[in-house]
């Protein structure tokens, strides 16, 4: 497709930078949706990682969906997990419709893969970043193609989360943005849209209520154990706050906090010596099996 436009049937081929937690889980919603997929990363161990989650994670959404058909299980994953092209090479996933970048979350090296991709993808591609917290402008302020490029922010897990955030950057066309919201709906997500504001909707709101959670536990006004149950069942949440925040990650949860706290000023978001202390120990949550609480290897 070399025309100017892209509209929803036009997108086809999507590559995803990045393959970590949420480059792997957008990946895969993508291939589940029917689209040709390129997963990009340079560290080879981590596009291997990748696959097996993937391959994993494949599984537990087709078993959901054939519940009584091993058949159709393995006719499911091996579908979607065949459209799935991995690469260490950006250059092999330049020629897409839609580019997402799920890449570490340091403005200079997103604007450096955002530029690059300007310059080597089609004029038709859509350029999007799966940033948490980051300006959605400032990240494509050396891009060319302004009117092309947006944000898209995913929720972990990717697949179970049925949420997308389209954020609208300054330049966006009215076409790229219904091409985005439809594209989101296309992976079975329910879009929702917000100006380029620190956090979006989700973290902005989730931000205060996570950080008081981890001020109270450090408070000791009480056990770590009855805050999260207390959100649980009193306020309907699956998973209590500090649970929640080791499941995401105490790293990701600091560095949206302070993000928010630069970019706003609202004490809200002020640093936490608990959470710099876990973070500064290399305490990040299950990922390294201890954060908050402590998890079997
Ligand atoms: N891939 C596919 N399916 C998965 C999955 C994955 N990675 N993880 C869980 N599932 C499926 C399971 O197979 C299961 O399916 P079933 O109901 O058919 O059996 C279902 O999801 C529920 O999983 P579990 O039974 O293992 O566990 P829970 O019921 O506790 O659910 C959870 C797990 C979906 C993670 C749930 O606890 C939850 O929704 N937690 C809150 C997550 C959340 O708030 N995420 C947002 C974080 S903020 C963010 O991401 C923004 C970023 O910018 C920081």
């Amino acid at each position: 497709n070399f025309s100017n436009t892209t509209s929803l049937n036009a997108i086809k081929t999507v590559t995803v930078v990045g393959g970590g937690l949420m480059g792997s889980g957008i990946a895969q919603v993508a291939a589940q949706a029917g689209l040709n997929v390129n997963l990009i990363d340079l560290k080879p161990e981590l596009l291997e990682n990748a696959q097996k989650s993937i391959q994993n994670n494949l599984q537990r959404v087709a078993r959901k969906l054939h519940k009584d058909s091993p058949a159709q299980i393995e006719a499911f994953v091996k579908d979607a997990s065949q459209r799935i092209k991995v690469s260490t090479n950006l250059e092999d996933g330049v020629q897409a419709d839609l580019v997402v970048e799920a890449i570490v979350e340091k403005l200079d090296v997103k604007q450096e893969l955002f530029n690059k991709l300007d310059q080597l993808c089609p004029e038709h591609t859509i350029l999007a970043s799966n940033t948490s917290s980051i300006s959605i402008n400032e990240i494509g302020a050396g891009i060319k193609r302004k009117s092309k490029f947006g944000g898209l922010h995913f929720f972990n897990p990717v697949p179970v989360m049925r949420l997308l955030e389209v954020i609208k950057s300054e330049q966006i066309s009215e076409e790229t943005y219904q091409a985005m919201m439809e594209w989101g709906k296309s992976v079975g997500k329910t879009c929702i849209t917000c100006k380029d504001t620190p956090g979006f909707v989700v973290n902005r709101l989730l931000g205060p209520y996570s950080a008081e959670a981890m001020r109270m536990y450090e408070r000791g006004d009480a056990t770590k154990e009855d805050i999260d149950i207390g959100m649980k069942l009193g306020a309907g949440y699956p998973m209590g706050p500090l649970e929640l925040s080791d499941y995401t990650g105490l790293d990701t949860n600091k560095f949206v906090l302070n993000v928010l706290y630069e970019k706003t000023g609202n004490p809200v978001f002020k640093p936490i010596p608990l959470l710099d202390k876990l973070v500064a120990e290399g305490k990040l949550g299950i990922k390294t099996g201890e954060g908050i609480y402590k998890y079997k290897k």
